[in-house]
């Protein structure tokens, strides 16, 4: 069972723009079947773990919920349910979490989808493996971290996926930090 943040970005390291667009990623040309894609992805994981801001973004712009699999919403607050959806909410501890998560993915991968503060609580918590990153050609210039959080890493995969540059890292270690790390109750 492995760990990942599996995210896009722009090239200069932003998740979404600082009023949460995703314009700049969404109409890029990308292979779900193809190198690295989602499609894949998406099936070895058992569980997904996601922020309030990226829950209530899923919520505003999809017409679907896409995932089959228990989904753990980080909130400190009521949150509308989605039909149909296995949701989950949870606040504080992520290790906490990440126990559920192991439990309810049976051998499948645990999905850290983001927002990168979220992986970052991940990170320092000890808990996360590897980070897979979809670069589009774009710079952005300001917005919402890939990651804030200084992390040594291995680059162990890359490909291109249409118009993605797409790189698999395993995490090294997170420095000045001793292993196992405590996590923020955030
Ligand atoms: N490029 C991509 O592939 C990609 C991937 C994922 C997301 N995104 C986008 O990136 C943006 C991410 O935004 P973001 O980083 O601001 O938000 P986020 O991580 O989705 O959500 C942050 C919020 O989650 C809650 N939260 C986080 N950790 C918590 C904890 N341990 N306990 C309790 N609550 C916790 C807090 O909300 P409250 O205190 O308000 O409840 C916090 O303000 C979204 O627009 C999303 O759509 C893009």
């Amino acid at each position: 069972m492995t760990t990942i943040f599996y995210t896009a970005s722009s090239l200069d390291g932003f998740i979404a723009t600082s009023q949460h667009g995703l314009d700049w990623l969404l109409r890029r040309d990308v292979d779900p079947d193809g190198p690295m894609g989602y499609a894949a992805f998406a099936r070895s994981v058992g569980a997904l773990v996601m922020g309030a801001a990226t829950y209530e973004w899923l919520l505003a712009h999809d017409a679907g919920w896409a995932y089959a699999q228990p989904t753990w919403v980080l909130t400190h607050r009521p949150l509308p349910a989605r039909p149909g959806a296995d949701v989950r909410v949870a606040h504080g501890d992520v290790r906490a979490v990440h126990e559920q998560m192991t439990a309810a993915a049976g051998d499948r991968d645990l999905w850290v989808v983001g927002g990168g503060d979220v992986a970052r609580q991940f990170a320092v918590a000890g808990l996360l493996d590897e980070i897979w990153v979809q670069f589009a050609p774009v710079t952005l210039g300001a917005g919402i971290p890939f990651l804030p959080l200084a992390l040594e890493l291995a680059l162990l995969q890359t490909a291109r996926n249409r118009e993605f540059l797409c790189g698999r890292y395993r995490v090294v270690g997170v420095p000045g930090t001793p292993d196992p790390v405590g996590a923020e109750d955030t």
